[in-house]
């Protein structure tokens, strides 16, 4: 079966940076995979990342998703592949403070048909199942602006928008950093447990080792870096 994703010979300096090179021989997800990728601050992290969901610009057959070439992509196709195929939870969750958790959640179906369809014959009730499945447990805050919700909640919300619609791969970048010890273990089982329950793979980026015994599979991105790893 096609993988979920394939690195192959990536190469990427921002524009004007000559410190930083992010060079990855090889890298491979198979479909519903969790992969754990660690690395220091300043490794590359959120890089690699921007580089899989087409953010930055890359020379064709270094990276595909879903067997989607995304160094071929321009403008709108990259738009319509990531909101078609991609979860993105982010750090600082990235919500509208304007909408509501239930309207930020369904985000992703305003701009993807796939998703929507996926997500259901109502996207808000699958949102507000998703919400209640990821432990968001005050109802009475489902259709308050996401502006006035806990940390906690935030984090709830962004995994939910994540989810919706079952996107194939879902990439997490330090999505528990501003959670403590005991919340970090139990958000990250809920996120796992809905991607294996939405069949969608996911990148999970960190630099915290205590999340590792919860994933498929391990990695540090400097062993990947030297070239050193295949998989
Ligand atoms: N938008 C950007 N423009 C230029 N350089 C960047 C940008 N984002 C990150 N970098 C540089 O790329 C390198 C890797 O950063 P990053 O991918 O953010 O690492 P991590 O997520 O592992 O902390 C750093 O040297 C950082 O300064
Ligand atoms: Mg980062």
């Amino acid at each position: 079966m096609e993988d979920l994703l394939n690195i192959t010979h990536l190469d990427y300096r921002w524009p004007g940076s000559r410190r930083f090179n992010l060079s990855i021989a090889s890298l491979r997800m198979r479909r519903g995979e969790t992969l754990y990728l660690r690395g220091a601050s300043g490794s590359g992290k959120s890089t690699l990342l921007a580089a899989i969901a087409g953010v930055v610009d890359l020379p064709p057959g270094s990276i595909t998703v879903d067997g989607i070439d995304v160094g071929r992509l321009r403008g709108g196709a990259r738009d319509r592949f990531r909101a078609n195929h991609l979860g993105m939870l982010f750090q600082l969750f990235n919500l509208l403070p304007w909408l509501s958790a239930v309207e930020n959640v369904m985000l992703p179906c305003r701009f993807s048909s796939q998703r929507r369809d996926r997500a259901g014959p109502s996207p808000s009730a699958s949102a507000e199942r998703l919400l209640g499945e990821l432990g968001f447990e005050d109802t009475a805050l489902l259709h308050a602006p996401a502006g006035q919700l806990s940390v906690g909640q935030q984090q709830r919300v962004a995994a939910a928008r994540a989810l919706i619609g079952s996107p194939g791969l879902v990439l997490a970048d330090e999505p528990t950093s501003a959670l403590d010890e005991s919340a970090k273990g139990v958000f990250v089982d809920l996120l796992l447990r809905e991607c294996a329950a939405a069949g969608a793979g996911l990148l999970f980026v960190s630099h915290d080792r205590s999340l590792e015994p919860h994933f498929d599979r391990v990695l540090e991105l400097s062993e990947l870096q030297n070239g050193a790893t295949t998989c």
